[in-house]
């Protein structure tokens, strides 16, 4: 298994124009991301060879990675999505609430559980527990961001794309408020931006609290 990388916002690419306000660093560029991803596929298609598997891939987080990683896995799969939202205020996790459940069957399967960003553990730990009651072959689970200082759940991703320190990011598919979800890279979050809950940057209304998925 290819180690994950270390990143440590180094990567010396330019935020663009338009997002300066928000956006204080690039952290992991679309091109690390994309190299990232190959390897990634490569490994997850060594590992579930020959039996068709299911993906679930946890909603909202993951719509980007998710699309630009099973495109590139030769391999016969089923995708279906749980819908988790964790309500918290500012940029810590708070209460998760299921929007969406599982529809296919899973009983006997190989599942792949995918998540944009492992962070508390906690939404990890409740999606686990719900699918292994479901009785599934295996699971393994495959997240594009691990940021380990942060566990407060005792869980592991078998897949990680990328290790990260403790910062807020957004970006590839990861939001703040909602926001952000639609850059094509994953930056730091400037601290003003979660501090003033948006107000001043982007919105005449204030965000007491947020809803992430
Ligand atoms: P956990 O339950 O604390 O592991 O958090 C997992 C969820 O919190 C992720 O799926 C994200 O939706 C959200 N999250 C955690 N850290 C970040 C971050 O740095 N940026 C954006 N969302 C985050
Ligand atoms: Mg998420």
């Amino acid at each position: 298994m290819t180690a994950a990388r270390n990143v440590f916002g180094s990567s010396g690419a330019h935020v663009p124009a338009h997002s300066r306000k928000e956006v204080k660093q690039i952290l992991i560029t679309e091109r690390e991301i994309a190299a990232r991803l190959h390897e990634l596929s490569r490994q997850i298609e060594r590992d579930f060879t020959r039996r068709e598997m299911v993906v679930v891939s946890l909603l909202n987080g993951t719509v980007m990675f998710l699309a630009d990683l099973i495109r590139h896995l030769s391999l016969p799969l089923r995708l279906d999505f749980i819908g988790v939202s964790s309500y918290g205020s500012g940029t810590e996790s708070g209460e998760l609430v299921f929007t969406k459940e599982l529809r296919l069957d899973v009983r006997g399967r190989d599942v792949l559980l995918v998540d944009d960003i492992l962070d508390t553990g906690k939404t990890l730990y409740r999606v686990l527990g719900k699918l292994r009651a479901l009785k599934p072959r295996r699971i393994k689970t495959c997240v594009l961001l691990n940021k380990a200082e942060r566990r407060v759940e005792d869980v592991k991703a078998d897949y990680v794309g990328f290790e990260i320190p403790d910062y807020f990011v957004v970006g590839y598919g990861l939001d703040f408020a909602e926001r952000y979800r639609n850059l094509p890279f994953v930056g730091i979050l400037h601290e003003e931006v979660y501090k003033e809950g948006c107000k001043k940057i982007n919105s005449p209304r204030s965000h007491k609290k947020r809803r992430k998925s």
